[in-house]
Order: structure tokens, then sequence, then C-alpha cells
């Protein structure tokens, strides 16, 4: 298949399958849609790796708590069309939350380790409603490759284990974040922000930074390495910490870091009414991009 302005849009399983028929290799990049320059890079990606390549645009009221912004979750289709087709989207699979849910829908995948701490500590069973999602959409597209952002670093550790837990035939793709001018990483949810909200949450990636830059010095004490974060924080009213933590590859936190590869800083802030999360490296040179499944 070759990209085209204009990706076709489906909306059921069976429209899917049949559009997919002799599709060649096949990238997915799953979405809850409001798409952004973060997104156009995860299809950029998918496109000069595969011959078809599909987003699916579904905001997953699974992956919601009762008191997040589910009804309120930015949508706008037509703009998605053209954001995607830009990147060079082949297919959008767009469904209703019947279509995924049925009535009778009873299962729900739910991975362990990973998923316990941080984000799923501040949100519980928000990474079952990721997991249950994001194989539904590789079961029902089987692509070859999928494709998440970094900025999303649980996440992305919460689908790799999934992935191979449960032999699921793909390669799961991490792509590095994009950022705003202020640092901010890019975020739908950046549009409940205004332009100076924006500016000022970029503290965030400031901090992760300065964070980087203890690990770059040679500390290895996690207190003294989140200490420099903290210190960048406590200049900004504006954040409201949930957490910053420096974790290995399996999200745990150690008193002491080594040079892991998979070392990462995260950190998850409520600024202005918004919860905001963001990553990096421990040490800059680590992409932390896995081999995949
Ligand atoms: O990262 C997201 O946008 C969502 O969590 C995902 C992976 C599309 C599952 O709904």
């Amino acid at each position: 298949m070759t990209s085209s302005t204009t990706p076709r849009l489906v909306t059921t399983p069976g429209e899917l399958r049949a559009a997919l028929k002799e599709a060649g290799r096949v990238g997915l990049v799953p979405t809850m849609g409001y798409l952004h320059e973060g997104h156009a890079r995860l299809i950029g990606r998918a496109r000069t790796e595969c011959d078809t390549v599909v987003v699916s645009v579904f905001v997953n009221p699974r992956q919601f708590g009762p008191r997040e912004d589910l009804s309120r979750y930015p949508r706008d289709l037509t703009r998605d069309l053209g954001v995607a087709g830009a990147a060079g989207a082949d297919l959008i699979f767009h469904p209703d939350v019947d279509v995924m849910y049925p009535p009778g829908y009873a299962t729900n995948v739910s991975v362990g380790g990973v998923s316990g701490p941080l984000e799923g500590a501040s949100r519980p069973g928000h990474f079952d409603g990721v997991a249950t999602v994001v194989l539904k959409l590789l079961n029902l597209v089987g692509p070859e490759r999928a494709y998440f952002g970094e900025k999303d670093w649980q996440q992305l550790a919460v689908v790799r284990r999934m992935v191979r837990d449960l032999n699921v035939p793909v390669e799961i793709v991490g792509v590095p974040t994009v950022r705003e001018d202020s640092g901010l990483a890019l975020s739908s949810r950046n549009s409940y922000l205004t332009p100076e909200e924006r500016e000022r949450a970029g503290v965030l990636s400031r901090a992760l930074r300065a964070v980087q830059a203890a690990a770059e010095r040679g500390e290895r004490d996690t207190a003294l390495l989140l200490q420099a974060g903290l210190d960048v924080l406590a200049g900004e009213p504006g954040v409201s910490l949930d957490y910053l933590a420096v974790v290995d590859g399996d999200m745990a936190e150690r008193a002491r870091v080594d040079n892991d590869s998979m070392t990462r800083v995260l950190v998850a802030a409520r600024m202005f009414g918004v919860r905001l999360i963001d990553n990096l490296p421990l040490l800059p040179e680590q992409t932390g991009d896995g081999d995949g499944a």
C-alpha cells in the first residue's frame, strides 16, 4: 500500500480486516487521537519501516479513573485525519466504544510487576486498561511492528512485558519524545494549558535534566540525584509533585544506580490542574530504545 494524504477511515474489525488483505508488513501506531508532532514522528517512523501504516484513534475509557478527564479529553477526528495523512498513515481505525467493548465484555489484561509503582500507584487500574486495549488492537490489526512514544515510559515497559509474557508476535518500537521550545513533552493534554502555563511547565524537563547532569558528574546515590531535580522544581510554585524517581528497566527504585542503559528518571506532577508526566535517560547518550519483543 502507498501512503496518501487522506488515510482511509475504518470503524469496524470487519472493514479493518478487509482493508489489510495483502497489506504487506503492517505498522500500528495506537493513539487516543488529538494527534500532535509526537504522534507524527511515530507515524513517520512506521512509514519508513512498514508497507502499510495503521493509526488507531480510540479514547479508551478503561484506562481513565472515575475522577479523570475522559469526558473532556480532546477529540478532533477531522484534524487527526489530516495530521496522520501528512505523516504517512494509510488507514485510521476509529472504532466506537461498544465495538471495542460490546455488551457482556468481561476480560481484563493485567500485567504484574512493572505496572505496580509510579503511574500504577497513582492511577489504579490505568495500566490494566492500557494493556487490555493494546492487546485488542494488536489482535485486530496483526502488525509486525507497533510504535509507542517514550514519553509514556512506564506504558512502554508494560506493553513490552505483556508482549513478551503472552508471546504476541509483534516488535514494540519506542520512539523518542518530542518537546515544545520550553522543554515540555508534547501531549494531547497540553491543549488544556495556556501558552504561559506551557512555558512554565517546561520546569519538569529542566528538573529531569538537572538529575541527568548530576549523573553525568558521576553521582550514583539516588537521593542526591533526585535532590538535584527537586531543587529545580522548588523554584516553580505551580508544581504539585506526584513523584520524581530514578528507576531501572523493571521500574524498580534503587538506593544507588549503575550505568545500566535502561536507568531512567521519571516525573509526574499536577500543574495548573493538569497531570503531566515526562522522563529522560539518566545518562543522555542512552536512548532506551530496546530491541522489542
Ligand atoms: O498512549 C496512548 O495514547 C494510549 O495509552 C494508548 C497506547 C493508545 C492506549 O489507549
